[in-house]
């Protein structure tokens, strides 16, 4: 039996609250939604504050609304009388969004952020009442660990927090504790692989490999997020094992991010993570995201000199469908 209780259908009962798909145009008003909102209970944690660069998060919601776009829903005002300037006093304007990926049978929460004077209403509840979906699909999230609402509210609705994800960063100064890459085990940039080939070849044999290795740890495929991945300017490479066979898939990038990461066997994780933090030289610090279940990997990474970054993320879910123990996700926002 489900323990997700049914969704509730029909209109939201919120006074002057308008609910509606997001459009292209909105997505300036959610990133600084975004950042207020975290700015607004980080503030009262003494944490840092989120820089005022929104390009990041603009790009993340860009690729969100265009995958997506059934599944990107904002709250605004409901338009008033006109002001006496005969202006719309802002109405239209979002005042909150949710934000959700459906991939295979995952459905996974990216975003829920209601601006800080509006929260405590029923809005975020509203918004993930509209964007949940109808059928047996997992739902999943994660959410701060230091935010009771949200996570009361997202166990509310079946996803209970389950596993914290935490985040490094620095550079390794005893990568050797990650241990070396098995011999035997090769990798390959896909760069090479996708031009190793003619007609496309390369590139159907790489996405079959991805879709395999990314069914079989995270359990599902997101090629449209391998793409953004890719135009984001993280570097692909592929990890075969002696007969030819792939073993494994991870990003690393010039800013830094090391991951997604995705491996058959589960000892291969450290090796593949310790290959990713020397294959791209950064330009400052690496940073990766480690679910606890992947122990091996954290505890060796902590040994080679990184650094745990502020408190933990907890991945939720409704019903299991990732080992994450061989599986590192892309960010806290994008499985
Ligand atoms: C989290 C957030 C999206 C929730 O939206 P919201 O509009 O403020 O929340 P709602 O009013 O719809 O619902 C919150 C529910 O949680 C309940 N709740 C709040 N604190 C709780 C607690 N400590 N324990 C149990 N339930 C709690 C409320 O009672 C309410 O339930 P009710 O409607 O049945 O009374 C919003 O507060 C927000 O944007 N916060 C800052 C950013 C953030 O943390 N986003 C999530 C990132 S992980």
């Amino acid at each position: 039996m489900s323990v997700v209780p049914e969704r509730r259908p029909g209109p939201v009962p919120l006074d002057g609250i308008r609910l509606r798909p997001a459009t292209q145009g909105d997505l300036p008003s959610c990133g600084e939604i975004w950042r207020d909102g975290l700015n607004d209970y980080m503030g009262r944690l003494n944490l840092p504050e989120i820089p005022p660069e929104l390009g990041p998060i603009g790009r993340l919601h860009r690729h969100l609304q265009a995958t997506d776009p059934e599944r990107f829903w904002v709250a605004t005002r409901d338009a008033g009388p006109p002001g006496d300037d005969g202006t719309s006093g802002g109405a239209d304007r979002p005042i909150a969004f949710a934000s959700a990926t459906r991939r295979d049978e995952v459905w996974f929460l990216s975003m829920l952020f209601v601006r800080p004077g509006d929260q405590g209403r029923g809005i975020g509840s509203a918004l993930l009442r509209r964007i949940r979906p109808a059928d047996s699909a997992a739902l999943a999230t994660g959410t701060d660990s230091a935010q009771p609402i949200s996570n009361a509210l997202y166990a509310r609705h079946g996803m209970v927090p389950r596993m914290p994800l935490l985040s490094l960063s620095g550079r390794p100064d005893r990568q050797e504790t990650l241990g070396e890459l098995p011999s035997g085990i090769t990798p390959v940039p896909f760069a090479a692989i996708a031009a190793g080939a003619p007609d496309g070849a390369g590139h159907r044999e790489l996405s079959a490999a991805v879709d395999a290795l990314d069914r079989e740890s995270a359990g599902f495929t997101h090629p449209q997020d391998h793409r953004f991945l890719r135009a984001e300017g993280r570097t692909g490479f592929l990890y075969r094992g002696p007969d030819g066979a792939p073993v494994g898939y991870g990003y690393a990038s010039e800013v830094g991010r090391v991951g997604p990461v995705a491996v058959r066997d589960e000892a291969l994780l450290a090796p593949v993570v310790g290959h990713l933090l020397s294959a791209v030289e950064p330009r400052d610090a690496s940073a990766v995201w480690v679910p606890g279940q992947a122990d091996r990997t954290l505890i060796a990474l902590l040994a080679a000199g990184m650094r745990l970054d502020g408190f933990p993320v907890l991945l939720c879910w409704s019903r299991p469908f990732a080992d994450f123990g061989r599986y590192l996700p892309i960010s806290p926002g994008l499985l």
